[in-house]
Formats: C-alpha cells, sequence, structure tokens
C-alpha cells in the first residue's frame, strides 16, 4: 500500500489535549487545574516525570483555558531549552515580563489576574540562573505563576521548588496508549492490528510522545497498513528473533557461534546500546527457567 502522503504537521502537536480535562492518569494535576479554572486561585507549579506524559500539554491547556487566545501572548511566557535561559535571560527578560502589570480580562475566560512563565525543561538551567529566578519569584508573586517543567526533579534548587505545588506526572498505561493510538488511527485512516498495538505499546515504554511519533513515521514509511514488524523497524528496537538467537548461541558455550552471532548483529549494524539492553532484559526477565 501507499505511503500516507507526508504532512507536515507533527502529530504530537495534532493530538496534543486542548483542555486540562483531556490529559489521561494525571489525575491529581487535573483536578487541582480544575479548580484554578472555577477559582482564579493559582499557585506556583512544578511538573516533574518521565517524558511523554503531558506534562508540556498540560501547561499549554491550564494557559489557554484561563486566558484565550486573544490574552495568551501578553499574559504567558513560554521558555524552553531551545532558548536561552542563562542568567542574564533570567535578570532581562524573565523579569521584564514579571515585572509587567497585568492589563483587563477579556470576557469568556477566568483571566485571573497574574501572568504564566512556563519554564519548560527547567532542569537544564544552570544553577546561577535558577538562583537569579528566586528574585523575580518573590518580588513578583502578585502578578506572576510559574510553572517549572522538567524530568529530574533533584535538579531543581530547593528554593524554587519548596515555593511550588509538586505533581509527578506518571507513565501511561499501555490501555491509555492504545486507546490513544487507536483514536489517532481512525482519524489518519490506519488500521494497526492488535500485535502492532501490544509492540507498540512496548517499544513506547509508557511514553506517548514516542508511541504517537512511531506510529507517524511508520505510516509515512510503510502506509497505512502497519504490522508489528513495521513498528519495530521504525523504532530501532532489535527484533526479539535476533535477540534470542543470540542469547542461545551463547548459551551453548561453543566459543565460535557465539562469536558468530556477534558477527551477524554486527552486520546488520543494529546499535550496541539497544542490543546491550534488550539482552539484558531477556536474559534477566528468562533467567528461572535457564541454567547457566
Ligand atoms: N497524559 C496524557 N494525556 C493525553 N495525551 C498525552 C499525555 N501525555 C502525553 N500525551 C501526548 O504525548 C505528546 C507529548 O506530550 P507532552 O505533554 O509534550 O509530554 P512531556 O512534556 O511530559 O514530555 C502530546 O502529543 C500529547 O498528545
Ligand atoms: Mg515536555
Amino acid at each position: 500500500m501507499a505511503p500516507v502522503a507526508p504532512t507536515s504537521q507533527q502529530w504530537v502537536e495534532k493530538y496534543r489535549p486542548r483542555q486540562v480535562k483531556d490529559v489521561v492518569h494525571q489525575e491529581e494535576v487535573v483536578l487541582t487545574l480544575t479548580n484554578a479554572l472555577e477559582t482564579g486561585n493559582l499557585p506556583h507549579l512544578l511538573f516533574y516525570g518521565p517524558p511523554g506524559t503531558g506534562k508540556t500539554s498540560t501547561a499549554l491547556a491550564i494557559s489557554h483555558q484561563l486566558f484565550g487566545p486573544e490574552l495568551y501572548k501578553t499574559r504567558v511566557l513560554e521558555l524552553n531549552a531551545s532558548d536561552d535561559r542563562g542568567i542574564n535571560v533570567v535578570r532581562t527578560k524573565i523579569k521584564d515580563f514579571a515585572a509587567v502589570a497585568v492589563g483587563p480580562g477579556v470576557s469568556g475566560y477566568p483571566c485571573p489576574p497574574f501572568k504564566i512563565i512556563i519554564l519548560d525543561e527547567a532542569d537544564s538551567m544552570t544553577e546561577d540562573a535558577q538562583n537569579a529566578l528566586r528574585r523575580t519569584m518573590e518580588t513578583y508573586s502578585k502578578v506572576t505563576r510559574f510553572c517549572f517543567i522538567c524530568n529530574y526533579v533533584s535538579r531543581i534548587i530547593e528554593p524554587l521548588t519548596s515555593r511550588c505545588a509538586k505533581f509527578r506526572f506518571k507513565p501511561l498505561l499501555d490501555n491509555m496508549l492504545s486507546s490513544r493510538i487507536q483514536f489517532i488511527c481512525r482519524e489518519e485512516g490506519l488500521s494497526l492490528d492488535s500485535e502492532a498495538l501490544t509492540t507498540l505499546n512496548h517499544v513506547s515504554e509508557g511514553d506517548m510522545r514516542r508511541a504517537i511519533t512511531y506510529l507517524q513515521g511508520a505510516a509515512r514509511l510503510y502506509g497505512s497498513s502497519l504490522s508489528s514488524d513495521n513498528i519495530i523497524s521504525i523504532s530501532g528496537v532489535v527484533s526479539d528473533n535476533v535477540v534470542h538467537s543470540f542469547l542461545q548461541a551463547c548459551r551453548t558455550g561453543l566459543f565460535d557461534q557465539a562469536q558468530k552471532a556477534v558477527a551477524d548483529i554486527i552486520d546488520e549494524g543494529y546499535p550496541v546500546s539497544q542490543i546491550l539492553s534488550q539482552v539484558c532484559y531477556a536474559s534477566f526477565s528468562s533467567s528461572s527457567q535457564v541454567d547457566y
């Protein structure tokens, strides 16, 4: 079947939840933010947890829902790791934005009297830059709320984290990935058999961005009807058969066989780190049945 025509839009953007209530599996933060939408009270926020679990989507959704399209630009400042966020930017751009007085709201949106500064991938900011934020946060807390987003909370300095309501985003469960992936397949006219769906869950490891990116990549390359093998090849994961035959060769105890298996793997050009992690996983999970 012909590959699906490439479109410029990334599906991770196209299928981002637009509203906080559409963020799945992160009930605690959804509840807090739903309250904030009703009351207009919002604490400083810290979202942390593994990639592809909804942190950025949640921050963008609450900001859009609070201010609507018209006020968004003047009330929300989004900065991520690709923006310069060194100490000078903290002292100038962030401080200037924080210092501006808030104007009137617009009808149809809560428009509470503060601005939001989203610092995505905040764990990549230097400690100096983070320290410089302390003052800004203190001085302008009446008219500004910060939303820090990171993978590793331990990389954010305590004076910042202690001012925030902290929410840990959990890896998504297989059934949640599946239902979202099936929804996207319906929207995009793809068919994915159940084996392919299981494989996609497996290789995505609870990361929805990865699941959606692999799906789009596979659709571009292989067309609208996708098999488990298509997903495996796009994900860079090595097929289980390869891993098992390698382990079997090692278990014969014959050096020549093991060496040949290694040579075959090198010839295929599989990434070493990927092979090693899968070999570890496979030998660990089957160790109960094997005697070494
Ligand atoms: N909890 C979730 N609920 C719904 N969609 C999600 C969720 N987590 C991730 N996604 C999807 O995965 C993609 C990446 O999400 P994102 O919010 O950027 O993740 P993070 O910032 O945690 O790395 C988005 O397209 C979004 O649609
Ligand atoms: Mg993110």
